[in-house]
């Protein structure tokens, strides 16, 4: 009788014991608990490029889009909160390196010359370059010549139009933003703009008087292996990889591509 109660002691303490461990390592934990206070990361953008970014002057001036779809289920995986920094695209690269941003995801280009100021991820889509326009006459890259040509300052078309120019002269027409761009194209103040195939698709899917076409090269597509930016040697770039690499995987980003680019 003596033992059993000693053999019951003993298992009340052990209980005990595995119970207060169990207390410890609960308190001690720092997950991302409701009470938790999130650490916010800053991801700076240029709202002016549907469907990757825009504003919805509808419903609160509220920033919206592809990217922004994106960015959000990265940082609620990653139990970050998601702060959105809008301005100039032309500005992005050089907001990153002063630290005012963590992160760039504005359906911008990984190119050789921006990889010596940032980090790019894997790409998340795969875009081209079009010509926009409501010229019946402008039916491939060479009717430009002499034509007034809209690009986005600072970006990849912005590029493409000086290569272009060599062979085909055009007056070459910068802009701050693209949407801007595109309704003074509308409105007839210049001929065309260079711009991608899924913004470019945007415009022409809504207004029939307007078309697109790829700009070839040597009879080859051009293409934008479009990614998210981070200053050099930021960890984020391997933390959202990760996340990026889940979202194939689970469908989750095909589920995004419909909503936003194909059903746009
Ligand atoms: N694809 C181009 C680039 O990387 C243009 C991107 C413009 N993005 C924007 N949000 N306006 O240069």
């Amino acid at each position: 009788m003596l033992k059993m109660k000693k053999i019951g002691l003993i298992l009340i303490a052990l209980l005990l014991i595995v119970l207060s461990a169990c207390g410890t390592s609960d308190t001690g934990s720092s997950g991302n608990g409701d009470g938790e206070k999130k650490k916010t990361i800053v991801m700076g953008t240029s709202a002016d490029y549907p469907p990757f970014e825009s504003v919805d002057t509808a419903n609160g001036n509220k920033i919206i889009g592809f990217d922004i779809d994106i960015a959000n289920y990265i940082a609620d995986q990653l139990g970050y909160k998601l702060e959105i920094k809008n301005q100039d695209f032309n500005g992005l690269i050089a907001a990153l390196n002063a630290k005012q941003i963590d992160f760039v995801m504005a359906g911008m280009v990984d190119t050789p010359d921006r990889r010596k100021q940032v980090d790019f991820s894997k790409s998340y889509y795969q875009d081209y370059q079009v010509v926009l326009t409501k010229e019946k006459n402008i039916k491939r890259v060479e009717d430009l010549k002499g034509k007034k040509v809209g690009v986005q300052l600072g970006t990849t078309q912005e590029r493409l139009a000086n290569e272009l120019n060599k062979t085909i002269p055009m007056d070459i027409q910068k802009w701050d933003k693209l949407n801007e761009m595109a309704e003074a194209m509308r409105a007839g103040r210049l001929d065309a703009i260079l711009t991608v195939g899924s913004v470019a698709y945007g415009y022409t899917n809504k207004d029939k008087s307007l078309k697109q076409f790829n700009v070839k090269l040597n009879g080859k597509d051009q293409f934008e292996a479009i990614s998210v930016a981070f200053p050099k040697d930021s960890e984020l770039k391997d933390e959202f990889g990760k996340v990026l690499k889940k979202m194939e995987e689970n469908g989750k980003k095909d589920e995004l591509v419909k909503k936003w680019i194909e059903n746009q």
